[in-house]
């Protein structure tokens, strides 16, 4: 586990390295609603209630869509450079964020392969219109895949519920039975990798699926949430390695 911008550690991960990006970066997609947009705190703008008072805010979740697309194209062009001819990226995204994140990915290089939605059981009813009941997955490759190394046939969409409650650690938190099924498209014993590790979640499904991790997170206390965790997914086996916290077996 990296400590640190994304796009500092990034170039020092080796070429070639990394056999799954599934990422899930700041939004920066204003909100949900118009006074959403003018709030700067990333917890402001995503959660509600008792909640809001016990969870870190993070931040990089103020860009406007011009700033992100280029930014994220930047992150992912570093992605690729450290994945293998055939990878693959996952990226998250909102409705409002489909586009500036699907030019992201080609102007970072992936070739942009299809979107997978996320439905969430549990989301707000809307008045007069449609619930935003979906999050989306853009699927990207680092060129042809090759499927004869990991021949799976994997849905199309996927149906889970975020965390709640007290098993809440992260403002933004996506479920890591989500990020397991997902990780079913890096080989196994592959290398996944998380540019915005945030409290670990994508790292806590690659280890349980035996897959490898490495992530990035920029802000301290979610570093060591993730630290922790990973910790406890991997138990003593599991060595990390780079700037902030890492543990050893
Ligand atoms: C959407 S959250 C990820 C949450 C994660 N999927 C989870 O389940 O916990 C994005 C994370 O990216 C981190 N972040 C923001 N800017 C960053 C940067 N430039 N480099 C690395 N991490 C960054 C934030 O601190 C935040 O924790």
């Amino acid at each position: 586990m990296h400590g640190g911008d994304a796009l500092v550690v990034l170039p020092t991960l080796p070429a070639g390295s990394v056999d799954l990006v599934l990422t899930d970066p700041p939004y920066n997609s204003g909100g949900r609603t118009q006074s959403d947009r003018t709030k700067v705190s990333a917890r402001d703008k995503y959660v509600s209630g008792d909640a809001q008072h016990q969870l870190a805010d993070f931040v990089g979740d103020n860009r406007d869509q011009r700033a992100y697309t280029a930014w994220l194209a930047l992150v992912l062009a570093h992605c690729l450079r450290a994945s293998r001819p055939g990878a693959s990226l996952l990226v998250f995204s909102d409705w409002r964020q489909l586009p500036a994140t699907s030019d992201a990915l080609q102007a970072g290089g992936w070739l942009w392969r299809g979107i997978v939605p996320w439905h969430k059981p549990i989301s707000r009813p809307r008045a007069g219109g449609f619930k935003a009941e979906c999050e989306y997955l853009l699927w990207g490759s680092n060129g042809p895949i090759d499927a004869t190394r990991n021949p799976v046939y994997l849905p199309g969409l996927y149906s889970a519920s975020q965390p709640r409650g007290a098993a809440r650690r992260h403002i933004t938190e996506k479920p890591v039975s989500l990020l397991a099924e997902l990780a079913q498209v890096c080989v196994p014993g592959g290398m996944v990798l998380d540019p915005f590790a945030g409290s670990g979640s994508t790292g806590v499904a690659a280890l349980s699926t035996g897959r490898r991790f490495v992530g990035v997170e920029l802000s301290e206390h979610y570093q060591q949430v993730a630290v922790d965790r990973l910790r406890e997914a991997a138990g003593s086996a599991w060595v990390a390695s780079g700037p902030g916290p890492s543990v050893a077996s």
